[in-house]
């Protein structure tokens, strides 16, 4: 696998940083996962622009303009063996001589980049649709930022693998927040509901796909708080990311998720607003940038 780190492209297994890494220390930096559809970035600007996003939120300088990033980018889609990949961007604020909390100074930021195969769902996942566990949501209040501070997802996306299941979907103050590494959506009465994008929760990219698609097909929808028992009484739930696209949550905490006529199946909104979302994808890689 191909890699890029501080700006050389390089084979993966050649690439090494410094322990003193503040990414390795401090888990002080931000990331980014971009998917590639046949060598194409999916939504790359709107990828970027979260990236900066993340950046500001940490005050750390993008190393990069525009221009640049997209150029490392297109080289690393192009150098990897893979059509369908899932690009990683890394941006820490780089390795100082001793550990102190205190930002450095004249200290460049670390840019490191791979790019893995795509890994989606797989067509039995996509017939049936996965399980899910609740927890509570224990990470700190800027969710909002991509942070590689991600103790807390790891923990809590433990708890669902342990028990065999897809993804854990988490809970604070008894509102639904977001899955360990994807955005939740349910559907109640033929209305689509989702969190607002607050500092609870990850802006995500599929997310925004979503809420376009729903407009732009004049689906019932609104964004507003969640909570428990709406998303245990939901009629239909599924979950959103870079890799999952849109993936039917069919049982939660061990109970079907629906109602007669699908219940422990993917819904009806769900699989339309899959469909959407794949008709979107085809149309994107037809006409690049729309
Ligand atoms: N995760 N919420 C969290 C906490 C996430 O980690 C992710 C994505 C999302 C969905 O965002 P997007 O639609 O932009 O992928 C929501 C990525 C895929 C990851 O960490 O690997």
């Amino acid at each position: 696998m191909r890699a890029y780190l501080d700006g050389h492209f390089l084979p993966l297994h050649e690439a090494r940083i410094s322990p003193m890494d503040r990414g390795f220390l401090y888990a002080d930096g931000v990331y980014e996962v971009i998917p590639v559809y046949s060598r194409f970035p999916f939504r790359l600007e709107e990828h970027l622009r979260r990236l900066q996003n993340s950046l500001d939120g940490i005050r750390l300088a993008n190393p990069h303009s525009l221009e640049e990033w997209h150029s490392k980018i297109l080289q690393l889609i192009a150098e990897t063996e893979f059509d369908d990949q899932a690009l990683y961007i890394q941006i820490t604020r780089g390795a100082d001589t001793r550990r102190d909390a205190c930002f450095p100074e004249n200290v460049p930021q670390t840019v490191f980049m791979f790019s893995a195969p795509l890994v989606a769902p797989t067509p039995e996942q996509r017939e049936s649709g996965v399980r899910a566990l609740t927890a509570p949501d224990i990470r700190w209040l800027r969710c909002d930022l991509k942070s590689v501070s991600l103790l807390a997802n790891v923990l809590t996306r433990q708890l669902s693998a342990d028990a065999g299941a897809t993804e854990t979907i988490m809970l604070r103050d008894g509102f639904l927040t977001e899955g360990s590494a994807s955005n939740v959506f349910i559907v109640k009465d033929g209305v689509i509901l989702s969190p607002p994008k607050d500092h609870l929760i990850l802006p995500g990219i599929t997310y925004d796909v979503v809420l376009e698609l729903a407009e732009k097909h004049e689906a019932a929808h609104e964004v507003r708080r969640i909570g428990e028992a709406e998303l245990r009484a939901a009629d239909e739930i599924w979950i959103t990311s870079s890799s999952k696209e849109v993936l039917a949550i069919t049982a939660l905490d061990n109970t079907p998720v629906g109602k007669d006529g699908w219940r422990g199946r993917p819904g009806p909104v769900t699989c339309q607003m899959y469909a959407w979302f794949c008709e979107f994808k085809e149309q994107v890689m037809r006409r690049p940038g729309a």
